[in-house]
């Protein structure tokens, strides 16, 4: 009765094992874990509500002493291009200072006057968002307090100038301060300025910066207003010796033939400092940010310019931060307007296109199939590793750019349509294991029996 015992035990261990290895033909995932995005903060509605997420300066135009005088005089035809390119916002930056009287009341020339608005309408007909600022007032730099009269004078009349205009034209108060215009005194004549363009503009979006020329490091010493329509700007050309390589304004002018390669501390160093405005930001409010001016200057090689160009706009945009470009037509100009086009390489590296990926599998299923942007890092993968008899291999259709995360993700590189297999083979040691345990069951269940046999023939 104790070797019947016996016997029957194993034939049940061996049958339930035999059952399970068929009836429980998959296992879940395993491998390393999977490489999460570094953020979880977005300020898409922000910026969704702000309407800004890809622009472009129209520079060297009207902040010039005269239009005209840096080379760029604004056609009407430029805001049609720049729509249909795809941008949705443009800044138009201008030197009133230039325009207007010394003394009080410090009355802005008409003709000036007549001149931008001829500008801003060509440019909210196009339903672009439409930014208009002041900028190169460089007297206010080194004298802050003499001019603190003067220049709250000149937003009281642009603000009640464009009081009617629709909302989708924003003001910035103040290109790049630096100088004397110290963080305490900069953010006394902000306040006071919020103040009057309020009397006119109880909603209209207005644009601060900080001090540094609008560094992301002096964000710490800005202190915004309580209103619920203002967007915080800052400018970023990091590393400066690269984007300012050869700049005649620059002085020492950084030297010409720095590259740009993307590795990765050069890619570190710009995502350091996007992270560090996200954080103050997300600890002043959430308050939307956008980053005015960003560009490397044409005497930088056109790879270089183009890499740094692209990075630095993806990472602004997975951050949810709009951006500007500097500038349409100028040194860094991402359009020719002798030739009357774009600068492909600049212009798709602003305005990327999107390829479409997709991602097969026999068995299971694959996640990351979808339309993405060109030279954006796509993470694509199958969420198990075995199915029935197979157990997954590898993907078929990488490319060198492409980065193994774990066993079954894959970081892959957008930089055309791209199709990815996932690739099973047999697993043999399962069908030899059930062979092998359907064997010995059957063998174990003829010895019960002939045992069984001869016990009862005893
Ligand atoms: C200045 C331009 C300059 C650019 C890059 C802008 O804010 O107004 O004159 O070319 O920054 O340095």
């Amino acid at each position: 009765m104790a070797l019947l015992e016996k016997s029957l035990g194993t034939y049940i261990l061996l049958s339930s094992l035999l059952f399970s290895t068929i009836l429980y033909p998959f296992s879940t995932r395993g491998g390393g874990e999977k490489a999460q995005p570094s953020h979880d903060y977005r300020f898409e509605e922000a910026v969704v509500e702000s309407r800004m997420r890809r622009g472009i300066n129209i520079g060297n135009a009207l902040e010039a002493p005269r239009e005209g005088e840096w080379g760029v005089y604004i056609r009407d035809e430029y805001f049609k291009i720049i729509k249909e390119a795809g941008f949705d916002t443009v800044r138009i930056p201008i030197r009133w200072s230039a325009h207007a009287e010394n003394s009080p009341p410090y009355r802005i020339d008409e003709a000036f006057f007549k001149r931008v608005d001829w500008v801003v309408n060509k440019s909210l007909e196009q339903h672009l968002t439409t930014i208009i600022n002041i900028h190169h007032y460089e007297e206010i730099m080194q004298d802050p307090l003499g001019h603190r009269d003067r220049f709250k004078a000149l937003w009281s009349q642009i603000s009640e100038h464009y009081k009617g205009y629709p909302e989708t034209l924003f003001f910035e108060l103040l290109n790049e301060p630096y100088g004397e215009l110290t963080d305490e005194k900069w953010n006394m004549l902000t306040r006071e300025t919020v103040e009057i363009i309020r009397r006119t503009n109880p909603t209209r979006k207005i644009i601060i910066g900080p001090t540094g020329w609008n560094s992301v490091y002096n964000l710490k010493g800005l202190v915004i207003p309580e209103d619920e329509n203002i967007i915080v700007t800052f400018h970023f050309y990091t590393p400066f010796e690269f984007t300012h390589q050869g700049a005649e304004w620059v002085n020492p002018s950084p030297t010409v033939g720095r590259k740009w390669l993307g590795t990765q501390d050069e890619k570190k160093q710009i995502t350091d400092e996007l992270n560090m405005a996200v954080e103050w930001a997300m600890q002043h409010g959430n308050v939307s940010l956008f980053m005015g001016e960003f560009g490397a200057y044409g005497k930088a090689d056109m790879v270089s310019r183009v890499r740094w160009t692209r990075f630095v706009a993806r990472e602004a945009e997975k951050r949810g931060i709009a951006w500007c470009y500097w500038e349409f037509c100028a040194g860094f100009g991402a359009y020719d307007p002798d030739r009357g086009e774009w600068k492909t390489e600049l212009l798709n590296a602003l305005i990327s296109e999107k390829h479409y990926v997709a991602v097969e599998t026999e068995y299971g299923n694959a996640f990351g199939t979808g339309w993405y942007d060109e030279g954006s890092y796509v993470q694509i993968g199958i969420d198990i590793t075995s199915w029935g008899f197979y157990v997954f291999d590898h993907f078929e259709g990488l490319g060198p750019k492409d980065r193994i995360i774990d066993e079954t993700t894959v970081e892959i590189y957008v930089d055309d349509c791209r199709m990815i297999k996932a690739v099973w083979r047999i697993d043999y040691v399962k069908p030899l294991t059930i062979a092998l345990i359907c064997f010995a069951a059957c063998a174990a269940a003829t010895l019960y029996k002939k045992r069984a046999l001869k016990a009862f023939h005893n």
